[in-house]
């Protein structure tokens, strides 16, 4: 086993994103957003449970007046998306004349973000737009805009910084890549 590699939960975990690595790039997004919504009200929607730490480090990276609210959703069990999204925790306040970014921890198919993007359309926000910290493009089932994107990354299964195998590995405070 190579340096970057550490057994975790009985899993082999690759190192893909250190967490410096990570918190440069969340510096960055947080300077793009600032500038473009200067002005405007902006309201992060960030989608649970995965982007609960991306959240945490974005909203601190935007030096605007924000607000923040959650979404949950699911479609995924063990490491196999069941292709079906579901709504399972909703926003707790009305979004209409907001300007909604969603903060999402990984596109992968598009399936979840499709959904959302069509759901959130329908309560008359002034703007929706997208930031996710990894895309998957070789999995894209359908294609939906990434308007801040972190980082592409290969198709492998990922944990850490949020983001969960069965529930598990979530406080990581890197991405790793699961050996499938
Ligand atoms: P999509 O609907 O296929 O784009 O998947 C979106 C959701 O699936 C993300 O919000 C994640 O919760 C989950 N997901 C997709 N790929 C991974 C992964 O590699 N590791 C952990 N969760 C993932």
């Amino acid at each position: 086993m190579s340096k970057n590699q550490s057994k975790l939960e009985g899993k082999a975990v690759e190192v893909l994103l250190s967490e410096e690595q990570i918190r440069a790039r969340i510096a960055e997004m947080g300077t793009a957003i600032t500038h473009d919504y200067a002005g405007k009200p902006l309201k992060l929607v960030g989608v649970l449970k995965g982007s609960f730490m991306f959240m945490a480090d974005l909203a601190r990276a935007i030096d605007l007046p924000l607000k923040v609210d959650f979404i949950g959703t699911s479609s995924y069990q063990g490491t196999k998306s069941s292709g079906v999204v579901r709504i399972t925790s909703d926003l707790s306040r009305p979004i209409e004349g907001e300007h909604v970014l969603l903060v999402e921890d990984i596109v992968d198919t598009g399936l979840t973000m499709k959904y959302l993007l069509e759901n959130l359309e329908t309560r008359r926000p002034d703007s929706v737009k997208v930031c996710a910290l990894l895309h998957k493009p070789s999995r894209t089932q359908v294609k939906v805009p990434i308007d801040y994107k972190g980082f592409e990354i290969p198709d492998a299964f990922v944990v850490g910084y949020g983001l969960d195998w069965d529930g598990r590995l979530r406080n990581l405070p890197y991405i790793g890549a699961v050996r499938r």
